[in-house]
């Protein structure tokens, strides 16, 4: 067994205070007019990278680095906020999920063992984000579901979809609906009564997060559940095209819908004695609707109905909360964290984002776990987010509050760690609107600086991080990495992340001379970030720590 006790650095000391800064969504990438990094006013960060090689470098955020099946996924903000707070790498609910269907494992599971049961005379409804983003869920995934739940016993098979546009180019949802209509055709020749019953874009319909907006989750139960929206269509193909065909419609934001019979009924409410699986493996999108399905005191919304289902997620989506309390696939046990290493040794931490990334912070960073590991030691603060105004018509977010929150957490010397996460490169990137986007790269930039003029003012050290890529790059390009142009010259946005490494900078007054980047890790990732802040803890890491990323040398 490990010891959480962990050692004193050889050669830097206690006391200092780190700041730790995650810009969320901000890669890496050659200069470009389609780099709003690049094209937006970022002195701060500007600064930082022209400390040379000792001081700054460039990370690994995607695929293998932070526990994705392949080198070909990008990054994302689960993973990624694991990988930084863990300093370890745990293959992640994409790669665990692949595995279960490979091996059919998930089928001798308890999760589905428990959901069967509702199939002789039931209904197996799957929700989820319909998409081959890699993020959330895997489209690939669902067929396989599809197909395995069927030759399992699930003889009438709904489908509740979100459109996405969000970790896939926009407009693609006509393509994935056509493929899983064409899965549930073949469903169908064999006897399995298999439909899509209702849907929605995932931003206005299910998949917020972090309890900033439970409107969005009432308008999916209310297609899901009860079977009414405010659009009814004879088939889902027919309603993503129509709904598209407003021009200010995309994915994102598709308006909830239903499917009925040629008589007006929907097709696939959720009754009595049904099966419900949501199959995304990601939890912050999820838990929201996992509650409303399993809790039997909620007060949220009127649920209207609350229909006695055997409901499992893809993933257990909240290890503490245990919830769901039925799953297909048992999650990754993230453990030993940083936080938590800290925590037991005494560093006192505040941590604070704005609430569409509060959880990345805190609940990602620690692996998933929600809450506090010492409350006397800890305290996490959370500015509320503007709701229900798109992040391009408020690019800036709430960058300046989160970092004069933080300001004050530093001056006020009560905590050895401060941690934050800077949103406006992820959230207004993921819009696709570039003006937008520059703008808020700008006020991240701003918002970096008040925390390092903190930092300097009370001699402490700075880490400057992110998760992923996102806002360095907002077009579709082709092989060679020049933009695709339509045939009117113009380019399809890139709302999604990227595959490029992110930047890390060190620096501040209380960084001992001689401290340095080392250069014998040249494909260090996101998971090598957690021993490094752990060292300028004045702790040395523990063994099974992905390596640090810097040394002490003699000035
Ligand atoms: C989202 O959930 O907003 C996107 O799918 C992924 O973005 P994130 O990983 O940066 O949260
Ligand atoms: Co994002």
């Amino acid at each position: 067994t490990r010891r959480w006790e962990l050692a004193a650095h050889r050669r830097l000391e206690k006391g200092k205070v780190v700041g730790v800064v995650v810009l969320d969504g901000w890669g890496e990438a050659a200069p470009d007019t389609f780099n709003c990094i690049h094209v937006a006013d970022t002195p701060t960060l500007d600064a930082l990278k022209k400390g040379g090689p000792e001081r700054w470098r460039v990370i690994k955020a995607h695929g293998t680095a932070v526990g994705l099946p392949t080198d070909d996924d990008m990054g994302n903000s689960e993973v990624g906020h694991n990988a930084l707070g863990a300093g370890q790498i745990y293959a992640q609910g994409a790669k665990l999920v692949d595995m279960a269907l490979a091996s059919g494992k998930i089928y001798e599971g308890e999760g589905f063992k428990y959901i069967q049961q509702s199939f002789e005379n039931g209904t197996l409804h799957l929700i989820g984000l319909l998409s081959d983003g890699g993020v959330h869920s895997r489209i690939d995934q669902l067929q396989l579901l599809l197909k395995g739940a069927s030759e399992h016993g699930a003889k009438r098979i709904r489908v509740h979809i979100l459109t996405d546009g969000r970790d896939v180019l926009d407009g693609s949802s006509v393509k994935f609906v056509e493929l899983i209509e064409n899965d549930l055709a073949k469903l169908r020749d064999k006897g399995v009564d298999a439909r899509i019953a209702s849907g929605g874009g995932r931003m206005y319909v299910t998949m917020d997060r972090y309890e900033n907006d439970w409107q969005v989750v009432k308008r999916g139960w209310d297609a899901q559940v009860l079977g009414e929206a405010p659009h009814k269509f004879q088939n889902a193909l027919e309603a993503v095209k129509k709904l598209r065909e407003d021009p200010k419609a995309n994915d994102q934001y598709l308006p909830p819908f239903v499917i009925v019979d040629e008589r007006g009924r929907p097709i696939g409410p959720i009754m009595d004695g049904d099966a419900v699986v949501t199959f995304n493996f990601r939890a912050d999108r999820m838990v929201m609707l996992a509650k409303a399905l399993e809790y039997e005191s909620f007060d949220k919304f009127d649920r209207v109905r609350f229909p006695k289902i055997r409901y499992a997620g893809m993933l257990q989506y909240d290890g503490e909360l245990k919830l769901p309390s039925h799953f297909l696939v048992a999650p990754p046990e993230i453990e030993r964290t940083s936080g938590e290493y800290l925590a037991r040794n005494g560093i006192r931490t505040y941590a604070c984002s704005e609430t569409v990334k509060f959880g990345h912070v805190t609940f990602f960073w620690n692996g998933n776990r929600s809450g506090y590991f010492h409350p006397n030691l800890e305290k996490y603060e959370e500015i509320p987010s503007d709701i229900g105004i798109p992040f391009n018509e408020q690019p800036k977010m709430k960058a300046v509050e989160i970092a004069k929150k933080t300001r004050d957490a530093i001056l006020s010397r009560k905590f050895d760690q401060v941690r934050v996460n800077i949103a406006n490169g992820d959230m207004v990137g993921h819009t696709g609107d570039i003006e937008a986007t520059i703008v808020g790269c700008k006020a991240a930039d701003e918002a970096v600086k008040i925390v390092l003029d903190a930092i300097e003012q009370v001699g402490g050290i700075f880490v400057v991080t992110a998760d992923h890529g996102n806002a360095e790059d907002m077009v579709k390009r082709d092989k060679s990495g020049k933009p695709l142009r339509d045939k009117d010259g113009n380019v399809q946005p890139l709302t999604s992340h990227t595959l490029n490494p992110v930047p890390i900078a060190i620096g501040g007054p209380g960084l001992q001379p001689g401290v340095r980047f080392r250069s014998d890790l040249p494909s260090a990732g996101l998971a090598n970030v957690a021993a490094t802040v752990m060292n300028l803890h004045g702790f040395e890491a523990p063994d099974h720590y992905e390596p640090t990323l810097i040394e002490v040398v003699d000035k």
